[in-house]
């Protein structure tokens, strides 16, 4: 299991942290690096949790989800929701909004809960993009465990 889960970290990604509300207000955020685009038209994307995770619950009842894209720099909100806690949210710049959103970000997507697939360990989460933002900025990466700076004088011209 270990092996795997190093051959697999060998495999770059953004991090992101998933935010969620209920109508009864209870709250609940987790750090992925799951998240991924499925379709553009429609729009969808997914996401992956642990159906281990004390989150999983209310975000199974909440029906909504906002993805928030993090930035170089924001490593210590990627640490604070991969953290089990009581109150995640305490002290974290929240914007207005139904649905926690994350200040700061690089992209949001607020997504209605479209259908939750059996993944093994993990539900499969597969959103509908309902609104999104984006705003310029360098990723936070992650990559074999370790949260990476993104060099961009090291891009490569063209998406090609
Ligand atoms: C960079 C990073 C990526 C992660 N990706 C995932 C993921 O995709 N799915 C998942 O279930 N947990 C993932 N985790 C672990 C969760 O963030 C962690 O288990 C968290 O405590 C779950 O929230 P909860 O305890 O409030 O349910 C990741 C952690 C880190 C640091």
């Amino acid at each position: 299991m270990r092996a795997l889960r190093e051959a697999l970290g060998q495999f770059a990604t953004g991090v992101a942290v998933i935010t969620t509300s209920t109508e009864e207000g209870d709250r609940a955020g987790v750090t992925v690096n799951s998240f991924t685009s499925v379709s553009l038209d429609p729009p969808l994307v997914l996401w992956c949790l642990s159906n281990r995770a004390p989150s999983a619950p209310v975000f199974l009842r909440a029906g909504r989800f906002v993805v928030n894209v993090l930035a170089a720099g924001q490593d210590h909100l990627s640490r604070r929701f991969a953290t089990p806690s009581p109150d995640k949210f305490a002290g974290v710049d929240l914007l207005a909004a139904p649905l926690p959103i994350l200040a700061g970000t690089l992209a949001t997507f607020v997504c209605r809960t479209e259908r939750v697939h059996d993944g093994g360990d993990h539900h499969i989460f597969v959103g509908a993009v309902e609104s999104y933002q984006r705003a310029e900025g360098e990723p936070l990466v992650f990559h074999s465990g370790r949260y990476r700076e993104f060099w961009p004088e090291m891009a490569m011209d063209g998406a090609a």
